[in-house]
């Protein structure tokens, strides 16, 4: 027993073992709070709600290699200025509307979900809406109605009617439009934004 190197003895690699997970464990809850930090709503790359009521854009950041979203000038929704807690309101009512009517079972949301549609991270920079004046109506059309609004977003499929209402369409909306804002590092990758007029 006495001839086994202290390297090759089980009592040294016990205690590796204990310290390696302790070490691990630390680090496990440093990066938790690094990332819940990260993807807080009014951080760097999550924006506040009430970027509702400004205009996105989408730009090529030479810098960083990559289109990144830009916050523009006013642009309420709906022709609302809405204060935080409204915007919070109107987005939650978009969130769970997702969620409650399953839109990813066909769609993608910042990459996760199913692949028969398309990705909805960016569907508020759609070229697919014609024009900015037109954006919003368009989007409530298509959303209550999709069936008789169909329009063409590069696909040759259809999405069928969810029976989903104005105020929800409206909720759906604004949830897209923050969610465009979101600085995804670029992805989608290749996505041409539609043309907007003003800073
Ligand atoms: C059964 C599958 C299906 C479900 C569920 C579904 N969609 Fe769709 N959706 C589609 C298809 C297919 C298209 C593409 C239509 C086209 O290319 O003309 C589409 C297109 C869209 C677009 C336009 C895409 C763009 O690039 O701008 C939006 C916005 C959208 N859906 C939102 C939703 C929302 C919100 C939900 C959930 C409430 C939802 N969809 C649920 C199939 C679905």
């Amino acid at each position: 027993m006495s001839d086994t190197p202290w390297w090759a003895s089980q009592d040294f690699w016990r205690k590796c073992a204990i310290f390696v997970t302790a070490f691990m464990a630390v680090i496990l809850i440093i990066l938790t709070f690094d990332t819940v930090d990260a993807i807080t709503s009014g951080s760097d790359r999550v924006p506040a709600y009430d970027v509702i009521n400004y205009r996105i854009g989408y730009e090529f950041d030479a810098e960083r290699n990559m289109y990144a979203p830009v916050i523009g000038g006013e642009a309420p929704l709906f022709a609302t200025m809405h204060t935080e807690e409204e915007a919070r309101a109107l987005v939650d009512l978009g969130k769970l509307t997702v969620q409650a009517k399953n839109c990813m079972n066909c769609h993608t949301l910042l990459g996760n979900g199913a692949y028969y549609a398309p990705d909805l991270t960016k569907a508020w920079l759609d070229p697919g809406w014609g024009n900015e004046q037109s954006r919003e109506l368009l989007m409530t059309l298509f959303l209550t109605d999709p069936v008789s609004n169909a329009r063409t977003f590069g696909t040759n499929r259809r999405m069928p009617d969810l029976g989903i209402t104005d105020e929800e369409a409206r909720g759906v909306i604004a949830f897209l439009k923050w969610l465009s804002a979101v600085d995804t590092n670029g992805f989608p990758h290749g996505f041409e934004p539609l043309p907007q007029g003003g800073p």
